[in-house]
């Protein structure tokens, strides 16, 4: 009948207890201490914590960026995530410009279809508001087709001008309108044009190595579009989430607009917390492209206020913003100039372990505080009323974590389809054991057991971001 995990340890975000699961269809039936047993398969969780699937609600896959696009597509990079523990991650279906948002879905379901091996949804990018030209913001109005459709959120880009941003102006009217639809504003916070300036500069000097690319994008140009956002939000009465949020002046921005009442949420990225500057990218050599992604990496010293702020509860989810390009023949695009280096970095294995060794076995965050960033946040910001918690009802999508497992990450091994990872040869402690999702045993100790094109669409609530 059922599948019954016994003898586990159930970790959610607010409670740790000794009890079993039982697992009926696809989703969670029970759970409690000494289930009965009778005609379940009895899976043996002795040691293991039982936690709600992870949630990456940040990922690039298959994504035409850069002069290339990027290397894991819907079925290797659902693996990927799957492998790594996570059951459900939301993609970026990215509209082109002179081209609809019904476009840009349908372009962006077909590359699932048949492909995506867990859970998938899609917040939507804007990039044009007046597609067919003239005056009439036809895209404001297919937000509301969007939202009907179970697409939520929406992504505006304050950086990449002439590729991808848009203006105040624009950025405020699509604010307005998420409002209305009580969808979610997400925004990329880079003051673009300055960028572009001091980038032009850098070039003109010379400067073309890999470590360019940090250089010329600072965290000051982060906090300010972090804060012009948030104040942009505001006005317009829409709930703003920062993505990849990556450096100490952004935060403090983020804090401040918290502790004023105003309706800002964020995220940071595993790279921001573990990466650094000084570390990663000296400007030795153009190996470092390896690690062009943006936001650039920081300097060390803000590592310890992201991970104080995923503590204190200011940041509300660690994703991985991954967007993974081989090292060979796509990051090599931009061997005589840094602007032509693809970006974006390989993440999606790799988060819950770097969360785990880095956050919880350091001390720094709690087990529960690790299911709340990882899985339970995210279910809840993004309107994923079926995910993010063990509980009887939900999707039984189950991660049996092994705290006392060491692996080593090596891109030789990884499920990931890049010729590099950012992480190599580092030592973990705290790794998947099986995965399931809607009750299916999809991966079993880094073996995959799932199928091409499992993975369902899901329809998300418009919620603003789950904030009361
Ligand atoms: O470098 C990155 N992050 N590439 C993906 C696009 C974005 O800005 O998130
Ligand atoms: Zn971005
Ligand atoms: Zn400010
Ligand atoms: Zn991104």
């Amino acid at each position: 009948m059922g599948i019954l995990i016994q003898h586990g340890t159930v970790v959610n975000a607010d409670s740790t207890i000794q009890a079993d699961v039982l697992i009926e269809g696809e989703k969670i039936a029970a759970v409690g201490p000494d289930l009965p047993t009778a005609g379940h398969t009895l899976v043996d969780a002795t040691g293991l914590l039982v936690m709600p699937g992870g949630i990456d609600v940040h990922t690039h896959l298959d994504m035409p960026f850069g002069g290339t696009t990027s290397a894991d597509d819907y079925f290797t990079g659902t693996r990927a995530a799957a492998i790594g523990g996570t059951t459900t991650v939301i993609d970026f279906a990215l509209q082109s410009r002179g081209h609809t948002l019904a476009e840009a879905l349908k372009t962006w379901d077909k590359k699932a279809e048949g492909k995506a091996v867990i859970d998938y949804s899609l917040h939507m990018a804007i990039t044009d508001l007046n597609p067919g030209g003239g005056k009439d913001f036809k895209t404001l109005d297919e937000m509301a087709d969007m939202v009907a459709r179970g697409i939520t959120s929406f992504k505006l880009f304050m950086a990449y001008p002439d590729v991808l941003m848009i203006d105040d102006g624009l950025m405020f009217r699509v604010m307005q309108k998420a409002a209305e639809l009580n969808g979610l504003i997400l925004v990329h916070a880079e003051n673009g044009a300055a960028i572009d300036v001091i980038v032009s500069q850098a070039l003109e000097a010379g400067h073309t190595e890999p470590h360019w690319h940090a250089l010329t994008r600072s965290a000051e140009a982060e906090a300010e579009a972090t804060h012009r956002a948030i104040a942009l939000a505001q006005m317009a009465g829409a709930t703003v989430y920062i993505v990849h949020l990556s450096n100490a002046d952004s935060l403090r921005e983020l804090e401040a607009a918290q502790s004023r009442g105003l309706r800002a949420i964020a995220e940071t990225c595993t790279q921001y917390l573990v990466l650094s500057r000084e570390e990663q990218m000296p400007g030795k050599s153009f190996d470092e492209a390896k690690y062009v992604f943006t936001p650039p990496l920081r300097e060390k010293k803000h590592q310890a206020p992201l991970w104080q702020a995923l503590a204190d509860g200011s940041l509300s989810v660690v994703s991985t913003d991954h967007c993974p390009f081989r090292f060979e023949d796509q990051k090599a695009l931009g061997k005589n100039d840094f602007t032509k280096i693809p970006n974006g970095g390989p993440g999606i294995e790799n988060r819950l372990q770097i969360l785990w060794h880095y956050g919880v076995n350091a001390g720094l965050i709690t087990p529960e505080r690790f299911v709340e960033l990882a899985a339970a946040a995210p279910a809840r910001i993004f309107g994923m009323t079926t995910k993010g918690a063990i509980q009887p009802g939900k999707d039984a999508d189950i991660l049996l974590w092994d705290p006392a497992a060491e692996y080593t990450i090596e891109a030789a091994t990884q499920a990931m389809n890049t010729d590099y990872s950012m992480f190599e040869g580092w030592k973990i402690k705290g790794n998947v054991a099986k995965v399931y999702s809607r009750g299916e045993l999809v991966v079993d100790r880094n073996k995959f057991l799932g199928e091409a094109g499992r993975g369902k669409f899901l329809h998300r609530k418009a919620n603003a971001g789950g904030l009361s």
